[in-house]
């Protein structure tokens, strides 16, 4: 029930809206946060747009850590989709994405072009999550200027056609989220990233499992910035309890105020004061490897 409640009403409406738009489109563009690409990616949105060519932006990638970015663009095409890497805030975007939205839809076009229908613009349905990016990335490659309502996740927006140019219209959607995690990883990555409300998890356990996390991958960010050193082996609690210190976040008794330094910590990874960095990397063959021996025990 606690799932079910940070799936409100407005997503099952976009997801019917989503299935009924889904024929009037060319092609899906489905954002992603490149710090977190398959955490990001709305199975509910792949479902409802199958059998459509698929596009994949890898956004905020430059929050996310170079090299792992460029591994995931080689493991979404050689799954057979476009993907470029994007920071939506930076100017002078527009025309790669113009560009690989028509490498990506040529066969649709040479045959428009055989058709006669030379004027017909083509039609792409922009998806993604709450918060990924998605209002910035349609004002960024459609050169728009306009405010957002709200920047909370969840925010309710209407449907809306985005005219880029005489070629290219977008269709906007709000972003939604899918009603049930799989994996409690994913569900603790849309959270540090702040696609999933904050209410849904209390914030020392989200700071505990974010150190964890980052501890085990990047263990020098920690150390540089906390100067915990790279080998404590910590739980996420002593990590916690560490940073707090570290920060002078005591309350009286000399205990550090946990809650303070965990929505303090949370909050610097969003804002990328630890560095570039990333969540999730790409499954490689010899994970795979590892998973297909487990299935045979
Ligand atoms: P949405 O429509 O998908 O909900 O997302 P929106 O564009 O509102 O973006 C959510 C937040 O992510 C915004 O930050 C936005 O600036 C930021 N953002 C979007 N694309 C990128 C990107 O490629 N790189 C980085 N670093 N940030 C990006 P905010 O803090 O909510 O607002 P503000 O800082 O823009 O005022």
């Amino acid at each position: 029930s606690r799932q079910i409640q940070w799936f409100p009403g407005h997503m099952t409406k976009t997801l019917r809206l989503m299935e009924k738009e889904i024929r009037n489109v060319d092609c899906v563009l489905q954002i992603l946060d490149a710090r977190i690409p398959l955490s990001s990616l709305n199975p509910e949105i792949e479902r409802i747009t199958a059998g459509k060519p698929h596009l994949y932006v890898l956004n905020k990638s430059d929050l996310a850590d170079p090299e792992i970015t460029r591994q995931w663009l080689a493991y979404f095409k050689s799954a057979g989709a476009g993907c470029i890497a994007m920071d939506s805030k930076q100017r002078g975007r527009a025309t790669a994405t113009k560009g690989l939205i028509e490498k990506e839809l040529s066969a649709l076009m040479e045959r428009r072009r055989n058709r006669g229908m030379v004027g017909a613009a083509i039609r792409v349905m922009v998806v993604g999550i709450p918060n990924v990016g998605k209002s910035t990335f349609i004002n960024q490659v459609a050169k728009r200027k306009s405010a957002k309502a709200g920047n909370r996740p969840g925010v309710t927006r209407g449907r809306q056609w985005v005219s880029v140019d005489a070629g290219l219209d977008l269709l906007d959607t709000p972003g939604i989220l899918w009603p049930k995690f799989e994996d409690e990883a994913t569900g603790l990555h849309l959270a540090f990233t702040g696609a999933v409300k904050d209410e849904v998890m209390d914030a020392e356990t989200l700071a505990c499992r974010l150190l964890e996390l980052l501890a085990a991958r990047y263990p020098n960010a920690l150390e540089q910035r906390y100067q915990i050193p790279a080998d404590l082996s910590g739980q996420g609690w002593e990590l916690l309890e560490a940073c707090g210190r570290k920060r002078g976040f005591l309350i009286s008794g000399g205990e550090v105020d946990t809650e303070r330094a965990a929505k303090m910590l949370v909050g610097e990874f969003r804002a990328s004061k630890w560095g570039r960095l990333s969540l999730e990397r790409p499954p490689q063959r010899d994970d795979m490897a590892d998973f297909a021996e487990e299935d045979e025990e």
